[in-house]
């Protein structure tokens, strides 16, 4: 969990019915950004020594695993988070996945939702990566564990990182059954999934908000 208060005000921003596309989507940027800074602090650091200007030896840290990052979007509500990230970790590889809930595949009484997976273009991911999986609303988890089950065929990463804003804890809990070894960071967890499979409270649907669509 995000706990940082900006983290926290910036989601109160979008949750409000009011706030407008541009403003919701560079909050999506800055939650981003924010995110990128919590990943790092659980990478690990080597101690290092430089030499100032001066002539002095000065005591410092670099961050090895900073360059070895692979960053997957969901398109298309990860955008705007994915452009934060990249603040963050300027070398990453990109990669870009089309994922789309069937929604006709809903039935009553269950949360889940069939994944229609249109585009898949994954770079080679090594051994010594942390993947980054952007997806902003992780809601029944149908949708990242279809997008993990592509992405995975490119390479076995160090970590598997999911990047949300809001989650649940359903889908939590089915990411986690099917992927144990991912790692999810979120700035809320939500109590409930509504029929048409949205978050409640939630903020709508991040998509046509960040881009004006509906
Ligand atoms: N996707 C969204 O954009 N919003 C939700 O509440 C759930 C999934």
């Amino acid at each position: 969990m995000i706990d940082h208060p900006l983290a926290q005000a910036i989601l109160t921003t979008l949750r409000n019915r009011d706030t407008k596309q541009i403003e919701f989507r560079k909050g999506l940027v800055r939650l981003g950004r924010l995110m990128g800074y919590e990943i790092v602090k659980s990478m690990d650091i080597e101690n290092v020594e430089v030499e100032t200007p001066l002539g002095v030896k000065a005591r410092g840290v670099r961050i090895r695993d900073l360059d070895h990052v692979v960053i997957i979007q969901v398109l298309r509500a990860a955008m705007p988070l994915v452009e934060g990230l990249v603040k963050i970790f300027a070398n990453a590889r990109m990669g870009v996945v089309s994922a789309r809930r069937v929604e006709e595949s809903h039935s009553p009484g269950s949360l889940d939702f069939d994944i229609e997976i249109t585009y898949v273009k994954v770079p080679r991911i090594l051994g010594d990566d942390t993947l980054i999986v952007a997806d902003p609303m992780l809601a029944t988890g149908s949708t990242i564990t279809a997008v993990l089950k592509h992405v995975l065929k490119y390479g076995s990463p160090k970590r598997v990182i999911i990047a949300s804003v809001i989650a649940t804890k359903y889908g939590i809990e089915r990411v986690l059954r099917e992927y144990p070894f991912s790692e999810i960071y979120t700035v809320a967890i939500d109590p409930e999934i509504n029929e048409r499979g949205y978050i409640v409270p939630g903020l709508g649907d991040a998509g046509d908000r960040a881009f004006g669509s509906q």
